[in-house]
């Protein structure tokens, strides 16, 4: 008896442990990840020579596409800027100019919600001769008739086409027709990268259900990509990662967002400073912000009926400080 007890203890204590180091290992790589930050990120993604190497990036005239150009423009990249209005994107090209004299940077004015497949291809074709090393499918929104925050039965048609157009079919169109200008390497050692704006709404939450759902696309899509482009040797220099924020303050995002939230520019700079080491761990999709990474993994563990009742709590705070915001804006009219 006393023999069955000390081999049950033992393999208690096993368990313990082997559970110990789980944790212990889980604890220490969401340190590394979020603590360990290159001096230089992204170098991996210059090409050699005298000619810029270009980053592209959509929906970059304001909001964490900005951000991201930004960062990127102090690693010595040249920009892209994609956008849908022409003085909005020329603001964004002197400020970041103003940032680093002497930067270059392109841009292509293009509405994503309403580009047909031929615009796109000629806006591709304009840029083939540049070397384009990543790629940065951030343009997305919630682009609904509004007041935006709405349940579902309310939404026309117009409506669910505009969210599908904007987030989802052009950076699916955009990023086939740009993967052989980043296949292109003269050297081995060249390496290219997408980045695929998600978010946390992937999850499904209420009164903008085809934002979340169009969210989970782009996750879907970056995952699926990131494994394709491993299987060819002709594509394996590739790298491509799903960016998954939570809160960030924007352009876009700017009613009932709290102070402790990042702000658009800091988002931008950490995406640029840990997508490095996500993709050295295999990472197909990384939450960038150290915070927002441990909410996911606690939202994650809760059962179902918490994380319902969390979500809604949350987004029906949402829903009222944009409501309101906008019926403030009806009343000034
Ligand atoms: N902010 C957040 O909390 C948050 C959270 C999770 C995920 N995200 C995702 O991150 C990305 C950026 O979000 P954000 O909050 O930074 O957005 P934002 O502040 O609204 O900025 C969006 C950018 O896209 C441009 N844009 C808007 N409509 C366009 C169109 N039809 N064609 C081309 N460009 C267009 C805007 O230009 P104009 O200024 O000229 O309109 C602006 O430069 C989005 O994909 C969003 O879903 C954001």
């Amino acid at each position: 008896m006393a023999g069955i007890f000390n081999v049950l203890i033992a393999m208690l204590a096993g368990l313990g442990a082997v559970t110990l180091c789980c944790i212990i290992y889980s604890m220490l790589r969401f340190l590394t990840l979020h603590l360990i930050i290159p001096s230089h990120p992204l170098q991996s993604y210059k090409r050699s020579g005298p000619e810029p190497t270009y980053a592209l990036v959509t929906g970059s005239s304001a909001g964490i596409g900005l951000g991201v150009a930004q960062a990127l423009v102090k690693e010595g990249f040249a920009i892209i800027l994609l956008g849908h209005l022409a003085e909005e994107l020329a603001e964004a090209k002197s400020g970041l100019q103003a940032l680093r004299p002497g930067a270059v940077v392109r841009i292509l004015v293009m509405n994503a919600r309403t580009a047909t497949p031929e615009e796109i291809k000629d806006a591709v074709q304009s840029i083939a001769d540049l070397q384009l090393s990543i790629l940065v499918n951030n343009v997305g929104g919630n682009p609904v008739r509004l007041p935006a925050f709405r349940p579902m039965a309310t939404h026309s048609s117009e409506d669910i086409d505009a969210v599908i157009n904007h987030n989802a079919r052009f950076m699916a169109r955009l990023t086939a027709l740009t993967l052989p200008l980043l296949s292109r390497n003269s050297r081995p050692e060249d390496r290219s990268l997408i980045l695929n704006m998600s978010s946390a709404a992937w999850v499904g939450i209420p009164w903008i259900i085809m934002y979340g759902a169009t969210k989970a696309f782009n996750l879907g899509f970056s995952c699926g990509l990131a494994r394709e482009l491993k299987a060819s040797p002709d594509t394996s220099h590739i790298d491509c990662l799903a960016i998954v924020p939570g809160e960030v303050r924007s352009q876009g995002n700017c009613e009932g967002v709290s102070d402790s939230e990042p702000r658009w520019d800091q988002f931008g700079q950490c995406i640029v400073d840990k997508a490095d080491n996500a993709i050295s761990r295999n990472q197909t999709h990384l939450h960038p912000w150290m915070m927002h990474d441990f909410q996911q993994k606690i939202l994650a563990a809760l059962p179902e009926g918490i994380s319902t009742a969390a979500l809604n709590d949350a987004l029906g705070k949402k829903r009222e400080a944009f409501n309101s915001a906008w019926e403030r804006s009806q009343k000034m009219e």
